[in-house]
Order: structure tokens, then sequence, then C-alpha cells
């Protein structure tokens, strides 16, 4: 089983629009590969300027804004690639895509870390970030997960936020919930649902 880490990857188009999503890089061999799933922007972006920077932070807003609309989140410029990171990263990686093998559901391009710089210090593990990360991901998979797979885990999940978040994860965590009440409000009944 790889190890993934779970960034804040940033793309741009060639008319040089940037491009923020949350994706998890899968360790190889000193590499990182970014997976899309097809249609992605990211994949779009990588084809066409093959460069990439993987912001590392602990403001889990960013990955539950991403997937609730909001997608402006402040950059800084990078140093060896030309596409931005994220402002307030802990830490990045500026990456050059070295290979891709295609696929015609989640192309793999495989990418060399140039550069790998630390800004501010890490502070500790926060079960309610962890707990956002994972509502996130079902909120990235609401179209094929059941109502009641995804009731059910975030209830779990909720504890943890109840117990142990600060203001950042409560908002992120509001975004999601929003997100998951906006989507069975307007849920096809029809529509099949795998569990
Ligand atoms: C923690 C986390 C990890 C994710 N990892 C991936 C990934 O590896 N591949 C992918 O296609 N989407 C992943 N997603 C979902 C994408 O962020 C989301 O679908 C996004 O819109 C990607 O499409 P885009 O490239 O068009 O922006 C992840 C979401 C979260 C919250």
């Amino acid at each position: 089983m790889p190890l993934i880490r779970e960034t804040i990857v940033i793309t741009a188009n060639r008319e040089g629009h940037v491009h923020i999503a949350p994706i998890g890089l899968i360790a190889e061999n000193g590499d990182w590969i970014i997976a899309p799933f097809r249609p992605s922007t990211t994949l779009d972006n990588l084809m066409a300027v093959p460069f990439a920077t993987a912001s590392h932070t602990d403001d889990v807003r960013v990955f539950a804004g991403c997937l609730t609309g909001q997608h402006l989140w402040p950059t800084l410029a990078s140093e060896e690639v030309p596409v931005p990171r994220l402002a307030d990263a802990l830490s990045h990686a500026e990456l050059v895509v070295k290979d891709i093998k295609d696929d015609p559901q989640r192309p793999r391009l495989r990418c060399r870390v140039v550069r790998l710089v630390s800004h501010m210090p890490f502070q500790g593990f926060n079960r309610a970030q962890a707990a956002v990360l994972e509502a996130a991901i079902l909120v990235s998979r609401l179209h094929m997960l059941s109502r009641n797979k995804i009731e059910r885990e975030l209830t779990y999940l909720r504890s943890a936020v109840e117990k142990t978040a600060g203001p950042r994860e409560v908002e992120a965590w509001t975004w999601l919930a929003e997100k998951v009440a906006a989507h069975f409000a307007s849920a096809n009944p029809a529509k099949p649902a795998k569990n």
C-alpha cells in the first residue's frame, strides 16, 4: 500500500490562470504521483504546463473551501516552477512532471521534487483537522456514495470536531455540512447509489 499525503496542488494553464485543488500525492521511489480522475482541470493544466506545487497546510478551510466552491486562496510565487504556492503553507514542494502514464479514468503523472521549503513550524496533530479532511473526501464523492453511508460517517466524524476544533475547523466543517445538506435537498431519489 503506498503512502499518500493530502496536499493542496496548484497548477496553471497556458494563459497563466491558476487552479487550486486538494489532491492526495502518492509516494513512489522518491517521486510523487499526481493521479487526477478525469475530467480534471488539474490534469488539463498539467498536460499543458507540466509544473505544480504541493502546499502542506494545517488550515483545513482550504481543503473544505475548494470542495465547496471557494478557490480563491492567497498564493505567492515559487522559485523553480512557473506556478505559485499557497501563501500560508507550512511547507511546500515544487514539482516537475517527468512521466505520464495515461489512463481513460485516472492517469498517473510522476513528478520530481525540484525544491522543498519549510515556512512555519508544524504544531501537532488535531483530530478535528483529520475529521474535516475525511469529510471533504466524502463531499468529493457525494455523487457515488449512499446517503446512509455519508450520514453515518459524518456522525462519527462530528464528534472529533465538537471535542477538538478551533474556529478554522468549525468554519470548514460548516461549509461541508451545508454542501451535504444542499446535495440531499436536491438529490434525485431515482439515482442508484453505491454503499
Ligand atoms: C483530501 C483530498 C484528496 C483528494 N485527492 C484526489 C486525487 O488524488 N485525485 C482526484 O482526482 N481528486 C482528488 N480529490 C478530489 C478533488 O480535490 C476534486 O475532485 C477536485 O475538484 C479535482 O478536480 P479538478 O482537478 O478539476 O479541480 C481529493 C479531495 C480531497 C479533499
